[in-house]
């Protein structure tokens, strides 16, 4: 019997507690290869938000972790735990920040 080496590709995505973020997280976790660390400003979610469903649905394809933009220890911590825990990182996704759509594609078509 042949056993292959799957490796685990890891990304982190800030920004992940709703929009662009969170449907990343919800992408990158169908594939089975794929770990999520999935950062969030406020890890006390609700049962019913779709980020613990998903952790509840996969346990070992997401983790969640505390992470402002401008803490500077959060950014340190999480960094951290990837090194300790996965050895690596494969992609970063920083996405958190705020979508204003001032410049929004509509918006230029009208303009
Ligand atoms: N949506 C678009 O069409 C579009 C177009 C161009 C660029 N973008 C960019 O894509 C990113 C996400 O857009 P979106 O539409 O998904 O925005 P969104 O729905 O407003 O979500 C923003 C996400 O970023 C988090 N966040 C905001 N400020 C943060 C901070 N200081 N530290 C850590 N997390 C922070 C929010 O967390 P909380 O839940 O804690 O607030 C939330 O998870 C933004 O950077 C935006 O500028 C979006």
């Amino acid at each position: 019997m042949s056993v292959k080496f799957r490796a685990e590709l890891i990304h982190p995505v800030t920004g992940a507690s709703r929009g662009v973020g969170l449907a990343l997280v919800q992408q990158l976790a169908q594939k089975s290869n794929n770990i999520v660390v999935a950062a969030v400003r406020d890890i006390n979610l609700h049962t019913d938000h779709p980020l613990s469903r998903l952790i509840t649905e996969k346990p070992k394809s997401v983790v969640l972790v505390n992470l402002s933009s401008a803490i500077e220890e959060e950014h340190i911590a999480v960094a951290a735990m990837m090194e300790e825990r996965f050895g690596k990182v494969d992609v970063i996704i920083a996405n958190a920040g705020p979508f204003r759509d001032e410049a929004s594609a509509s918006r230029l078509l009208i303009a």
